[in-house]
């Protein structure tokens, strides 16, 4: 081997770094997950060199502009980006294969081309004419776009360096690579590399850089996991591959607030901002079904609608079948054991499925109450009104416990026209009075149960 190369072992989900192969990863728990890769170890004496010179300043003697911010013509993205693209960010897309990112990026470089911003789409993954292709989708483009097909990264940094746009797309990271390096594109080392060049041509240049990264559970390309600390934001794209809609998440962002989402449809035109997301969600809902009931969940600032659904039957098995399809299923068991132990339903004999309608998947525990009650519905056969809406925590004692954001909960409730909120005891006191909306404080299941069957 050269002289200054090693081999190296790296767990390709969170990148920890090892000199042996381990079958579980001690930074991630992860098994399995170890590749080797070659590294050049002799790269580290220029960085040292530079670190000599830096000089030291006073946190009170560093001016700050207001931050500019340039919007990227999608709302929903803006919010998950904190207010809009940040000057010299860098930003990871990432997502599962074919659920749209490319699509999101393309539109992104739509709007800005249209606003006339210089706009560059590297893409390692399709060929101009693809692009095009899907660009005639989407539909009409500025003349300030260009388009790229290249994974090398030094033709990368010359062009980007020559060109000098305000915003650059790589779809994807995965594809790139630097000759320099043994591994294959995708490995570890590759990916890490292309976003290092990435990151100093964002900070010397002042340019702003989207990168696309494909989440794989398994196999040999390496997960954006792996990079989520170099970049600036983090913002993941999810959603079932069948249903339409799609949701993008804002998992780390050092220029805004994360737990933001944003919703979006996938139409035969690209993909379409849905502004009101409840309304989206409770589209479809049976009428005077037992089982089916409306809760909130809040996912950042936004309070979103769902329908929780709900079927009990007798088991014919000794062990019944229970599942969760969109929320957590050690949650569901919980709260059934809840049922069984403090209103005495026999449940045990019961099979059980619990699905978030839409494909849409919540944990907030404030949705709690609504699984229960979804459950009981169906348990003894009676329709829930149609027109009432339920949140709130439920402990192990059967209690309903206080959630936050109730007001913003409950003026959604109103808005989508419903006439009775259901909500913890406790927070009902923090509450306006409201005239449209019939809110109901509860301090146990017990209760809940009593005023709505
Ligand atoms: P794409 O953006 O290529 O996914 P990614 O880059 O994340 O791999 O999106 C692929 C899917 O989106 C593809 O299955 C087709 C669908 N699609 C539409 O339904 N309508 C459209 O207008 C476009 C462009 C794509
Ligand atoms: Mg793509």
């Amino acid at each position: 081997m050269a002289k200054g190369k090693a081999t190296v072992f790296f767990c390709q989900d969170c990148g920890y770094e090892s000199s042996k192969w381990m079958g579980q990863c001690p930074g991630c728990g992860g098994g399995n997950t170890f590749v080797e890769e070659v590294i050049d170890k002799s790269a580290p004496a220029k960085v040292r060199k530079e670190a000599a010179k830096a000089e030291v300043v006073k946190i009170a003697d560093i001016k700050t502009g207001r931050e500019e911010r340039l919007t990227t013509g999608l709302k929903e993205l803006d919010r998950v980006l904190g207010g809009g693209i940040v000057k010299g960010s860098l930003v990871l897309v990432g997502g599962d294969p074919g659920i749209g990112k490319s699509t999101l990026l393309l539109q992104v470089c739509r709007n800005l081309s249209m606003q006339k911003t210089d706009v560059l789409y590297i893409s390692g993954e399709e060929s101009l004419q693809q692009i095009k292709i899907r660009a005639e989708r989407i539909g009409e483009f500025g003349d300030t776009l260009s388009l790229l097909c290249e994974t090398n990264l030094d033709t990368i940094k010359e062009v980007i360096s020559r060109t000098k746009p305000e915003i650059v797309v790589i779809d994807s990271i995965q594809t790139m690579y630097n000759e320099n390096i043994t591994s294959a594109p995708g490995s570890v080392s590759q990916v890490r590399e292309a976003t290092g060049v990435l990151m100093q041509i964002a900070k010397g240049l002042g340019i702003s850089i989207f990168i696309v990264g494909h989440v794989t559970k398994e196999g040999v390309v390496a997960g954006p996991r792996v990079l989520e600390h170099m970049v600036d934001t983090v913002l993941y794209f999810e959603g079932d591959r069948h249903a339409a809609y799609r949701i993008l998440r804002g998992v780390k962002n050092r220029f805004g607030s994360t737990n933001e989402i944003g919703v979006f449809e996938m139409c035969n035109e690209g993909l379409r901002e849905v502004e009101n997301p409840s309304e989206y969600m409770l589209s479809g809902k049976p009428e005077g079904a037992s089982g089916s009931v409306v809760a909130c969940s809040m996912e950042g600032t936004r309070p979103i609608l769902l329908e929780i659904q709900a079927l009990v039957c007798h088991s014919n098995f000794g062990m019944p079948r229970r599942t969760a399809a969109g929320t957590d299923y050690n949650r569901v068991n919980l709260l059934m054991a809840v049922l069984e132990k403090r209103l005495g339903l026999s449940l045990s004999s019961c099979d059980a499925y619990v699905n978030i309608a839409g494909g849409i998947r919540m944990n907030e525990p404030a949705i709690d109450l609504g699984i229960v009650l979804a459950i009981v519905s169906s348990y003894k056969d009676v329709p829930i009104d149609e027109k009432t809406i339920c949140f709130g925590e439920v402990g192990l004692s059967g209690e309903v416990r206080a959630v936050s954001m109730t007001a913003q909960r409950v003026q959604e409730a109103e808005k989508l026209g419903f006439t009775t909120c259901i909500l913890p005891e406790v927070c009902k006191a923090g509450l306006k009075k409201n005239s449209n909306i019939n809110v109901v404080g509860v301090s146990n299941v017990q209760d809940a149960i009593r005023y709505i069957l």
